[in-house]
């Protein structure tokens, strides 16, 4: 029986899964990344060390289990979305990608909105995280860069050249780019345009659940494989969608990685562009989703972590299981600015409330509410727009802290499905994609495996968030006003 690879090309680190036609998980191999921030605001990666990390991490499944891996039938690749990789005529990379976190083309935002109708046709806000305003900047900043580039690919996409020699993008990556015509699911030329950009730049689309094309057979001889097709793949949240089963609208998912996403999958393109809510294609034909995206999640743990020398998970361990309410001091967790409700590149994090008598465990406790508040403000950012559910599967590495859902659960009124243990994320999700671009249809009317365990915050541990909520909303224009 076919084998399926699943490689989730992430911000931290690579993740490959190899998976049999019954998606049990027979091996799995990662590599580390690092983020490059040469200034305030920027975020870098290089992408060849994504492809060293993809070796790396396919290398370890193929020697944990060498057979199963010859008998490899399909790829599927899902990755952090939004990165600009911007190739010369030799597919090089011209410079270092710029990241879904990075604010630094702020300016190019209103630029490009007073040029092209984005949000109806894009469905979004452009926000600087996405893909056309940073373009936007490089061809003011680095025209250089911009009159040799040759082809714009997003991460995964970058992935997906390396695996097939081809250009190819699917509709759920692509919808976070701002160049896609999202309801009808195809390149817009205007937006295109409007970013002084055309067609012949951007990769070949399908949809994710659809063949991309095959293994190159330089990497099939050293892999050891035969016939190896590739699917379209997914932007990591709609994978980690199909990873947890959420393909039938209404179904959602709330993940604390190092962004944090609160995702509901729709039948139709629902656009909320008040609300800063984004509004894309899902991976399978026909289906959407809306999201509420907020920037440092886990990412915000990380970075007090570095600081305080010690891991997210010590730091964690210090927040006492037993207390019922919020921290002290409030956290306000816009590090690299926000987008869900804010949309505000420039807005700054902030701690307000410390006294002399709190350390480091009031600190963290702190930070996690915060995280938690700002997951409150995209409920509501959905559910004003109507459609957020209110049992969501959790996914995410931070979504190992039973304290942190239970604080998340008390401050958005969400209940959390734990899904059961093993990888029910973004790999597996590109698995199943490989596995359906092979022909195998997913049963979209299959009932996700019923949750472990359901997190929901009992009414008085609630109603002490909602009370501190108020206040982290009030505090919010400190953010805004930090920044200048
Ligand atoms: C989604 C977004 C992030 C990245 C993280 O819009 O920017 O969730 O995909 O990998």
């Amino acid at each position: 029986m076919g084998m399926f690879l699943g490689i989730d090309l992430g911000t931290s680190g690579v993740k490959a899964i190899l998976v049999d036609a019954h998606q049990r998980v027979l091996a799995e191999g990662h590599a580390a990344l690092q983020v490059n921030r040469p200034h305030p605001g920027w975020s870098e990666q290089n992408p060849d060390d994504w492809i060293a990390a993809c070796e790396t991490a396919v290398n370890q499944v193929r020697q944990a289990v060498p057979l199963e891996f010859s008998g490899l039938a399909a790829i599927g690749v899902s990755g952090q979305m939004h990165g600009a990789t911007l190739l010369d005529a030799q597919d090089r990379p011209l410079r270092q990608c710029i990241l879904w976190n990075d604010g630094r083309a702020a300016e190019e935002c209103a630029e490009l909105e007073a040029r092209a109708d984005f949000r109806g046709i894009g469905g979004n806000i452009v926000m600087a995280g996405f893909t056309a305003p940073k373009l936007a900047w490089v061809a003011r900043h680095e025209p250089e860069i911009l009159a040799a580039t040759c082809k714009i690919l997003l991460p995964k996409d970058y992935v997906n050249l390396w695996l097939t020699g081809d250009y190819v993008s699917d509709m759920s990556d692509a919808s976070g780019t701002l160049w896609l015509d999202v309801r009808n699911r195809r390149w817009s030329d205007e937006l295109l345009q409007a970013t002084g950009l055309n067609i012949s730049q951007v990769p070949r689309l399908v949809e994710g659940s659809e063949p991309a094309g095959f293994l190159r057979a330089e990497l099939a001889q050293r892999w050891g494989v035969g016939k190896v097709t590739v699917a379209g793949g997914a932007g990591d949240n709609a994978a980690t969608a199909c990873g947890l089963g959420v393909l039938q609208p209404g179904q959602g998912f709330l993940s604390l990685g190092t962004s944090g996403v609160l995702f509901c999958a729709t039948d139709r393109f629902l656009p909320n562009t008040g609300q800063a809510v984004h509004a894309f294609c899902h991976a399978l034909p026909d289906s959407w989703h809306q999201m509420g995206v907020i920037l440092s999640a886990t990412d915000s743990l990380n970075w007090l972590a570095g600081i305080a020398g010690q891991s997210p998970a010590a730091l964690s361990r210090m927040v006492s299981q037993d207390a019922q309410g919020p921290a002290p001091a409030i956290f306000l967790p816009y590090l690299s600015g926000e987008r869900t409700p804010h949309n505000a590149p420039d807005m700054a994090g902030a701690f307000v409330g410390l006294r002399r008598d709190h350390g480091l465990p009031e600190i963290v406790h702190a930070v996690m509410d915060g995280v938690a508040f700002a997951f409150a403000d995209c409920a509501d950012a959905l559910r004003q727009g109507g459609s957020c559910p209110e049992d969501v599967w959790v996914a995410g590495g931070g979504s190992r802290s039973r304290r942190w859902l239970e604080i998340i659960s008390a401050c958005t009124g969400l209940r959390l499905m734990i899904p059961a243990t093993g990888e029910k994320g973004a790999a597996l999700g590109a698995a199943r994609l490989a596995q359906w671009s092979t022909g195998m249809l997913p049963d979209t009317t299959d009932k996700a495996d019923a949750p472990v365990e359901t997190i929901e915050a009992d009414p008085e541990m609630r109603h002490r968030y909602q009370a501190r909520l108020a206040d982290f909303r009030r505090l919010a224009g400190v953010g805004r006003r930090a920044s200048v």
